[in-house]
């Protein structure tokens, strides 16, 4: 169990030979697995190119296992590729969602040179003819996002790269706005039917080329499937764009990315006329105390979160836990551990291995946070189902958990963040940021729940409870799994026993990316 919380992550990299081992705390892109082709590539140059990956901060495996997610290779065909891969390595080649990207060398100089992975585009793509009888092959993709493998870059980038390709991207955009727009006229249901098709297409290891090739695919409804159709014809669907162009979208999306500015607000704000942040000024629209923050800091919570800004987080609020619980740890949660660059927020889990310890733990780290001038707005719910002033704080009574927990916004300072606003070449006066920060402090037999349940993404949790609640006449939350016919709990000392409960493979987090 203790497994499951480092403070660090750390990954161990198992080459195969005849490469030398990954420097185990050398990772830096969690979630980033690459596998070089020795094929015309040579087995020196092979070797001086996995070093410097290495040097860089990249894991890189020697052999094709499950967990590469990126093979990289210079001067063969797709189909070359995975006639390499399948005779190199442990894994299928081609089974539903569980493929690598298969890139060309060019994506891997160009991320040498930004010492970071680049965005995978059309361009580093190799091409795969897929035959028709793999198509009929390919075509078991389950019904539940729990059930499937979706990683960040997903499939669609890795095979025939047309225009074809971008527009698979664009329809699944597409849906994924209308999930959004369905949310803000109040339909839930239509949003979720939308967000469920565009998780579908995000889990394929193949495009869609044609509205056939979507007949056996599970979650894609009627409307859905209209939306792609005009995507794969005409490059983009008037539908959406209307959506997309409409003053109502556009103001509730502002609206709603303001913190603590929840759908109904918005609404409201929009039925009263209001239409930008000045508007609310002008107007004197009634703020709370979370919505006040959320305008003041609006620019710096609506720009991305990065890696390293949520590690100089989790130092601080591992520094604070320690002064008060000794071995008491800090785990990132969310997106970051789906290995996500960036994020909205950072989501941390508290706990400690002898239980009860953690009681009264949360208020002494925030007020010790907010003594250090570490926090510009907090907001603690102790151990209870109480309603947040506004829906947003994101969750509905009914799916809100019972840790103890605090929403606050960080104030990221040249202080713990000095190694950031060197490499930004800015003043240690300028470099601050406010950081939205989710806290949650959970029993250490709780834990591997509340880790399952705080990874998301929330697609991938919607779809493992309805698949608990539906297929195993079980209850799933971020405490407990209860199975409701033998009225029993099942306990659980990691992730893996929660799955082994559910009669579900293992998915790691990297590819909960639903
Ligand atoms: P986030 O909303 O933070 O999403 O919720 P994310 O995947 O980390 O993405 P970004 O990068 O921040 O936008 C993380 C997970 O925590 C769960 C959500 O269901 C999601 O799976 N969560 C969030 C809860 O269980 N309860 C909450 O109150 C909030
Ligand atoms: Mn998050």
């Amino acid at each position: 169990m203790m497994s499951e919380i480092p403070v660090k992550k750390k990954r161990q990299c198992q080459p195969g030979p005849p490469l030398p081992a990954n420097p185990e705390d050398h990772v830096c892109f969690p979630g980033v697995v690459l596998c070089l082709v020795e094929k015309r590539m040579g087995a020196s140059r092979r070797a001086f190119l996995t070093a410097l990956a290495r040097r860089k901060g990249f894991c890189v495996e020697g052999a094709n296992s499950e967990r590469v997610t990126h093979v990289v290779s210079e001067g063969n065909s797709g189909e070359e590729v995975v006639e390499w891969m399948k005779r190199n390595g442990s894994r299928s080649v081609g089974a539903a969602g569980s493929g690598p990207a298969l890139l060309d060398l060019s994506w891997f100089t160009e991320s040498m040179s930004a010492g970071q992975p680049v965005e995978i585009k059309a361009r580093h793509c190799l091409t795969v003819t897929v035959h028709e009888e793999t198509l009929q092959g390919r075509c078991q993709v389950a019904a539940y996002a729990c059930q499937r493998h979706t990683p960040l870059a997903h499939k669609n980038q890795q095979l025939t790269v047309t225009r074809l390709n971008l527009i698979l991207e664009g329809s699944q955009g597409a849906l994924e706005a209308m999930a959004e727009e369905s949310l803000f006229c109040g339909s839930e249901g239509r949003s979720l039917a939308f967000s469920r098709a565009a998780s579908v297409l995000k889990s394929l290891p193949w495009t869609v080329r044609s509205l056939k090739d979507l007949s056996s695919l599970p979650g894609i409804g009627e409307h859905s499937r209209r939306i792609i159709q005009e995507v794969l014809e005409d490059g983009a669907s008037a539908e959406v764009e209307n959506v997309r162009q409409s003053e109502r979208y556009q103001t509730m999306k502002h609206f709603t990315k303001i913190f603590g500015v929840g759908v109904k607000t918005a609404g409201r704000w929009y039925q009263e006329g209001l239409r930008t942040i000045s508007d609310l000024q002008a107007h004197h629209a009634k703020l709370n105390n979370a919505q006040q923050a959320g305008l003041l800091h609006y620019r710096d919570l609506n720009s991305p979160v990065t890696c390293s800004e949520a590690e100089a987080i989790v130092q601080v609020v591992q520094k604070a836990v320690e002064q008060f619980l000794h071995g008491a740890s800090v785990m990132l949660t969310g997106g970051f551990r789906r290995g996500k660059q960036t994020g909205h927020d950072v989501d941390l889990l508290i706990t400690h291995p002898t239980e009860g310890q953690e009681v009264g733990l949360l208020s002494k780290v925030i007020s010790w946070l907010d003594s250090q001038g570490f926090l510009l707005y907090h907001s603690t719910y102790r151990n209870t189902l109480q309603a947040l002033e506004d829906e947003e704080l994101s969750v509905s009574a009914a799916t809100m958990d019972r840790f103890d927990r605090c929403f606050s916004i960080f104030r990221l300072s040249s202080m713990t963040w000095e190694h950031d606003c060197e490499l930004n070449g800015s003043g240690g006066a300028h470099c601050r940021k406010a950081v939205r920060v989710d806290l949650v402090v959970t029993p250490y037999s709780q834990f591997p729940f509340a880790l399952l349940g705080w990874t998301g993404s929330k697609n991938f949790e919607r779809d493992l409870r309805r698949f608990c609640k539906r297929e195993k006449k079980m209850v799933l939350n971020s405490h407990t799994l209860y199975h409701t016919e033998k009225k029993i709990f099942l306990s659980a000392a990691s992730e893996e026993e929660i799955f082994q409960h559910l009669g579900l493979d293992f998915i790691p987090p990297e590819q909960r990316n639903a």
